[in-house]
């Protein structure tokens, strides 16, 4: 069972960084390569999501709500909110994939998307580093 956790917490946060990551990455350059990015980082964000999940129950589960827990669920509600931002603007980037001629505007598009979910994920990774020290 340790050995388990200790998988999927590596796992957890190895899929959380290429998530956060790659956030920031396309925030920062306009959404440059989202058509190769952001379903790999969709699909890290679905993982990043499993896994805490995993790590929660097997965990935690049974911890009562002390006020550490809250900031750890703050940081996992912001990645959910991260996560439905960024699915919002899948369809835009199949747009882009299927060679629209006018890349400016989906692009934009993307990167507002992701700037937001930046924001969120930034809030993320605080309350995953902070939880156990407060
Ligand atoms: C729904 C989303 C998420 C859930 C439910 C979740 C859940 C958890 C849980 C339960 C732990 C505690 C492990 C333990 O100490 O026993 C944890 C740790 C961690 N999570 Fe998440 N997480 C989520 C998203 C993320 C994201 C997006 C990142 C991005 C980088 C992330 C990074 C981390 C890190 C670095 C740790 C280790 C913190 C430490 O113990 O020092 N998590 N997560």
């Amino acid at each position: 069972m340790q050995i388990l956790l200790v998988v999927l917490i590596v796992l957890h946060v190895l899929t959380g960084v290429f998530w956060a990551g790659s956030t920031f990455v396309l925030a920062r350059t306009g959404g440059a390569n989202a058509e190769r990015l952001a379903f790999p980082q969709f699909g890290a964000a679905i993982a990043t999501m499993l896994m805490g999940i995993a790590v929660w129950a097997l965990a935690l589960r049974t911890v009562p709500p002390i006020p550490a827990l809250h900031v750890l669920g703050a940081g996992a509600i912001c990645a959910v909110l991260a996560a439905v931002v960024q699915a919002l603007a899948l369809p835009t980037v199949r747009q882009l994939r299927a060679h629209n001629p006018d890349e400016i505007a989906p692009r934009r598009r993307i990167a507002i998307h992701q700037r937001i979910a930046g924001v969120l994920l930034m809030i993320t990774v605080v309350g995953m580093a902070l939880w156990g020290h407060i």
